[in-house]
């Protein structure tokens, strides 16, 4: 069983939700609320994180989660600084850990990582005195991406006990999907994973970890109860060849088209991680359907990293 934020009153790091509690969870969303209050301002500061340094180490490409940890910070009045492996000592040779005593030699307080390797962050916060940010490590877990989806089904739905989610496509390979089963389930929604047999695997593989969750191959089975559908990328870089028939098939079988769309009712709501293939796992018209919340769900991730890097530091 996971510690409970009461056993932990000060958290250092933030690599999985694993070790989140529903009471922390709902700490930082209700912080959030008040930090996209100060989004909402013109002047979108506050002096939270002064002297305060974060490093973006990004190992993997990233568009929304990179620029968002960047704006979240400097709304806190931190600095921050953006370090990308390519142009660094990394292509020298230099190891992560090199680099990590390196950042804090220098005098990073928070280091943000992206890492296609599971587990480096764990590595990292090994040998780091500050704190530790998972960006997303490989298939692992992606925890600020599934606080920013919990935040944004709060927002919208009202609370999250009890509502149905149905995460939908390439689950095997998503680290946003196995961060969002323990901060889901933790908060009490129901989830269902919904895709191919050779993009899933067996029930069991999900089951011995979440119990409660339910899992389906036949998504026109599944559809019609839930309350949010969240869309996978099809990741094509972590795939193994031969996992997939066609794409055509797949975008028949598991794609969110039109038909599908108009059988959601409108209060369902469609979201989807990003970065989108769009006509694969979800056609334009549901990505821009008026109950999509696809832009919102990129919105409200700097409010939900302004809250969670003023919970490490503040
Ligand atoms: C996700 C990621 O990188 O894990 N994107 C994101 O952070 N918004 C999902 C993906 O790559 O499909």
């Amino acid at each position: 069983m996971a510690p409970s934020s009461t056993e932990h009153p000060r958290r250092r790091h933030a690599i999985d939700l694993d070790d989140f509690s529903s009471t922390e969870i709902e700490e930082i969303l209700t912080t959030a609320e008040s930090m996209k209050e100060v989004l909402s301002r013109e002047i979108k500061q506050v002096p939270a994180l002064r002297g305060r340094t974060i490093v973006n180490m990004f190992y993997e490409d990233s568009t929304r989660t990179r620029i968002s940890f960047e704006l979240a910070a400097r709304a806190l009045s931190a600095n921050i600084v953006n370090f990308s492996a390519r142009g660094s000592s990394v292509e020298k040779g230099e190891s992560l850990v090199d680099t990590v005593r390196t950042l804090q030699a220098l005098g990073a307080d928070i280091v943000v990582i992206r890492h296609s390797q599971a587990g480096a962050p764990y590595l990292v916060a090994r040998h780091f005195r500050g704190s530790v940010i998972n960006a997303g490590d490989g298939r692992h877990a992606h925890p600020t991406q599934a606080l920013l989806d919990l935040f944004t089904i709060r927002e919208r739905l009202g609370q999250i006990h009890g509502v149905h989610v149905l995460i939908l496509g390439d689950i095997i390979h998503s680290r946003v999907a196995r961060s969002n089963l323990w901060g889901l389930t933790r908060m009490g929604a129901r989830v269902t994973l919904c895709g191919p047999a050779t993009l899933l695997g067996p029930p069991a593989y999900w089951t011995a970890t979440w119990p409660e969750v339910r899992v389906s191959y036949h998504l026109d089975e599944v559809l019609s109860s839930a309350d949010v559908v969240m869309a996978l990328r099809l990741q094509k870089e972590r795939q193994q060849a031969g996992l997939l028939p066609s794409l055509r098939e797949y975008t028949r079988l598991y794609g969110l088209n039109p038909e599908r769309l108009a059988r959601l009712g409108e209060r369902v709501l469609i979201m989807h991680p990003g970065p989108m293939n769009e006509g694969v796992e979800i056609s334009p018209e549901a990505a821009t359907a008026p109950n999509a919340v696809i832009e919102e769900q990129v919105t409200n991730g700097v409010a939900v990293r302004m809250a969670l890097l003023y919970r490490l530091a503040g």
